[in-house]
């Protein structure tokens, strides 16, 4: 548990004006993930998927990195740049998936299929990357699973879900770790059905880390960026949205006259479509972060340098 008990005196009213002054002053860069609150995708640098994100992070000549997403985001970010400054607004936001996966347990995994690599979904943490061949994003796996000879056997880590979708698009046998994000699980096929009858002229456009029954409605399967892409050409006026409602943020900016819709959750009155890590971040926390120079992102030496091999062959394969 971390503690992030600091005082809050002081807070400017131009939260705006002020995180932009202090980004000037230490040569920060804001990078943020789709998921944000639109308030914190108006502030940021870049605005990404994973890969896009992990890409920006290797390749920024700013000295701090403000990571305005989940923990193994800024993590990675770190691991990418072991002498830059890393920081995250809140610490606690987490990543159930990543959770899904604790290292002890998937080490004695691994153990029991000796011959097969690992390649992870970035949403790990660092201990599981640096238990791992190959790092992939949602927007990748596909492709660094054909890139694998095929008599090689392969564990999938740890999305259950994004590796049966992975499985069915290379036509490959993957060995599957069993986690999964409570926000992509949350949404429910019935609900789906019934938005689809109201709407029947929208596309279904879906993240793959949602279950099979959903996933099979969908008109496109995607990452965030692919989603936002896939909104902006396709022909339709009309979109149902099955993956964390942040990202109609930017639908919305780059195509105004279209209409987009969040697929609900199963649960009756509950915001559980929307990601209770990514959500944790605000404007206030991201003034104070880069006020303070806190919280920041360390973790040991060697579990960074174990943890950078895997992601360095992500990005050459990608
Ligand atoms: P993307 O890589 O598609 O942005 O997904 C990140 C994520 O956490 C999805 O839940
Ligand atoms: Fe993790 Fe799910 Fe949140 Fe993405 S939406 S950061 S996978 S809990």
């Amino acid at each position: 548990m971390f503690v992030t008990d600091r005082p809050t005196s002081n807070i400017p009213t131009d939260l705006v004006a002020a995180i932009q002054a202090l980004k000037q002053e230490l040569n920060a860069v804001i990078l943020a993930h789709y998921y944000q609150e639109a308030a914190i995708q108006d502030i940021a640098d870049f605005i990404g998927d994973s890969l896009e994100l992990s890409r920006r992070a290797a390749s920024t000549t700013a000295d701090v990195i403000l990571f305005a997403g989940v923990h193994f985001m800024a993590e990675t970010a770190k691991i990418l740049n072991p002498h830059k400054l890393v920081l995250l607004p809140d610490l606690e936001a987490g990543c159930s998936l990543a959770d899904s996966c604790p290292p002890d347990k998937f080490a004695v995994f691994k153990a029991q299929h000796p011959n097969h690599i690992v390649i992870s979904y970035i949403n790990c943490s660092a201990e599981i990357k640096a238990l791992s061949d190959i790092i992939c994003t949602s927007s990748n796996a596909v492709k660094i699973v054909q890139q694998i000879p095929a008599q090689q056997g392969i564990i999938f880590a740890p999305d259950r879900n994004l590796g049966r979708y992975v499985a069915q698009q290379a036509q490959r046998e993957l060995v599957l770790w069993q986690g999964s994000c409570i926000v992509h699980e949350t949404f429910s096929e019935k609900k789906l059905v019934q938005l689809k009858m109201q709407h029947p002229n929208a596309a279904v456009i879906a993240h793959p880390e949602c279950e099979e029954p959903v996933l099979r409605h969908a008109d496109f399967i995607g990452s965030t960026s692919a989603l936002l892409k896939f909104s902006q050409n396709d022909d339709r006026q009309s979109f149902i949205v099955v993956t964390e409602p942040g990202i109609i943020h930017q639908m919305q900016q780059a195509s105004p006259r279209k209409e987009f819709i969040p697929a609900p959750p199963d649960a009756n009155n509950c915001n559980c479509n929307e990601c209770p890590y990514m959500r944790l971040n605000t404007l206030e926390k991201i003034y104070l972060a880069l006020r303070d120079r806190t919280p920041q992102i360390q973790m040991p030496e060697p579990l960074q340098q174990a943890a950078r091999k895997p992601l360095e062959r992500m990005l050459a394969m990608s």
